[in-house]
């Protein structure tokens, strides 16, 4: 199939570029290339803003299916042009349901349950968005709701997706990686809060396999509910030396959900196969070949590159941005109250491992 990936520049759209060409599609990548300087995988490639509504429309004329990945992704990153936020996530998803009538593969995310104490959130749980970010998507996801499209609310991905694409570094398992390897030391402010993570060539996996399906709808996806202080002891398993900091301070993102992904399990037979400690691994095998150089350079995290960028509001915009103000601003730091050491099953903040 001659597969649109809109967004395909990215961490996700990198590992899905990989699987379409393995699977015998034909990617093309229409990608603003908002965190790279080149694009260098050899696949069709144009270059283009989502906000650039001509542009689109012709590209959706050859695409069999459409994979939409583009976004400004992450709280911070979202609050730093809300109005260009609104119309990058959020109305270009409005004018793709508009025009194009193919097989749509939707990118959500499982930060529209903001916070909740259901340890099983499933696809009909009440939706609690705490930010601007978790808002556009489900605005999106209303969008397509009559669409022949799949609406995937991904969990926090983890891992490296491919070799060519910039490795996010602000996820929280990739986080704790690149500052136990930099630091010998994670701080995590807190402990409590649970995220469902998901490999990130996991993620692809699962958009690629119902390209060609029939089914619609919204689907978790993860692999599993981890409280961030367990994952910061996971963590350690593979830096034997790492300190462990907690510092107690009260939560500036609340976000806190479990979610159930038993949908995608039975309807799509999703089964991912890559566990965290691979993920984990993999990122530190990068890590000691210094392949990532220089670490602090802002293009690794989203909000901090973004902050650089001035011009995302002087891109074509063909879109009436007159959004009503959304969310509550919340940044994306990881905030929490406490920390567990799971092997020693106790619940005292640790200074050091
Ligand atoms: N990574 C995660 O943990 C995660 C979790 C849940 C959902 N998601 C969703 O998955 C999708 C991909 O996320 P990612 O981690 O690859 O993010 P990313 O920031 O690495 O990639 C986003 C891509 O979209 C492109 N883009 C942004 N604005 C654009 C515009 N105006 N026009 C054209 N292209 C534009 C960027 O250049 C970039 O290549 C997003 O929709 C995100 O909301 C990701």
């Amino acid at each position: 199939m001659n597969v649109l990936v809109v967004g395909g520049a990215g961490y996700l759209g990198g590992a899905v570029v990989d699987l379409l060409l393995r699977t015998g599609h034909h990617p093309r990548v229409y990608d603003l290339l908002l965190y790279e300087e080149s694009y260098r995988k050899p696949v069709d490639f144009s270059y283009g803003d989502v906000r650039d509504v001509e542009r689109l429309r012709h590209e959706f004329v050859r695409a069999d299916a459409v994979i939409w990945l583009a976004a400004i992704v992450g709280d911070r990153a979202c609050d730093l042009d809300r109005d260009a936020t609104i119309s990058i996530n959020e109305k270009s998803v409005a004018f793709l349901a508009n025009n194009y009538h193919g097989r749509i593969l939707f990118s959500s995310t499982c930060s529209v349950y903001g916070e909740q104490k259901d340890a099983s959130l499933t696809e009909t749980s009440a939706l609690n968005p705490l930010s601007l970010y978790a808002a556009t998507k489900i605005a999106s996801e209303t969008y397509l709701s009559k669409k022949n499209a799949l609406i995937f609310r991904l969990g926090t991905l983890f891992g490296v997706g491919d070799t060519f694409s910039r490795v996010r570094l602000d996820l929280v398992v990739n986080t704790f990686t690149v500052q136990a390897f930099h630091r010998g030391r994670i701080t995590v402010i807190g402990g409590e809060q649970f995220r469902p993570l998901l490999h990130v060539r996991d993620a692809a996996q699962a958009i690629v396999d119902s390209i060609a399906s029939p089914i619609t709808g919204i689907f978790n996806l993860h692999r599993q509910n981890v409280r961030i202080g367990d994952l910061a002891f996971q963590v350690r398993n593979h830096f034997p030396d790492l300190i462990i900091e907690s510092i107690a301070m009260p939560a500036t993102d609340a976000r806190d959900y479990r979610v159930n992904s038993d949908k995608a399990r039975s309807q799509l037979k999703f089964a991912p196969v890559h566990s965290i400690d691979a993920g984990i691994e993999d990122l530190k095998n990068i890590l000691e070949a210094n392949r990532l150089q220089p670490i602090d350079n802002p293009r690794y995290v989203n909000a901090r590159h973004l902050a650089g960028v001035n011009n995302l509001s002087t891109v074509p915009n063909q879109f009436d941005v007159v959004g009503p103000s959304r969310g509550n601003g919340h940044g994306e730091t990881i905030v929490l109250s406490e920390i567990a050491n799971p092997s020693a099953k106790q619940n005292k903040p640790l200074a050091a491992a």
